[in-house]
């Protein structure tokens, strides 16, 4: 019976673990540099296994205005660190749509809408991010 409930534990905690977005209030890279944003290849309609495949780090104050050509209409899912603000836009050099996130989590691009008819996965080709 021990055993069972052990591994039950063990079950849940695994869950909690597999949570795959960065917290943004924590959100860092690897050298423990403050990030304005990280940008997902890959997203899920399950938010615990969001925020997978290759990722981009986007330091505070980048202005990038066309976005590096391997990451062109790429991104699915991301992350805004605490107080900053990622403005996006749909097309090369801050043309086409334009979407700002705060703070938080965005576990599907596909979620959020673009125009009357998109919506913003694989759609981002620039970006400007400030903390
Ligand atoms: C986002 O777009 C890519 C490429 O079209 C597609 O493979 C992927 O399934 C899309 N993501 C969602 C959540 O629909």
């Amino acid at each position: 019976m021990k055993v069972v409930i052990a591994l039950l534990l063990a079950a849940l905690c695994f869950v909690g673990l597999n949570a795959q977005c960065p917290n943004p209030k924590t959100l860092q890279d690897s050298e423990g540099n403050k990030l304005c944003a990280r940008l997902f290849e890959h997203s899920s309609y399950y938010y615990d296994q969001s925020c997978t495949g290759k990722f981009l780090d986007v330091s505070p104050n980048e202005d990038t205005p066309i976005i590096p050509w391997v990451w062109n209409n790429r991104i699915s899912s991301l992350v805004v660190g605490s107080s900053c603000s990622l403005t996006v836009w749909s097309h090369f050099k801050k043309q086409g749509s334009k979407k700002k996130f705060s703070t938080g989590i965005v576990y599907q691009l596909k979620e959020v809408k673009k125009g009357l008819f998109g919506n913003w996965n694989d759609s981002i080709s620039g970006y400007y991010c400030t903390c």
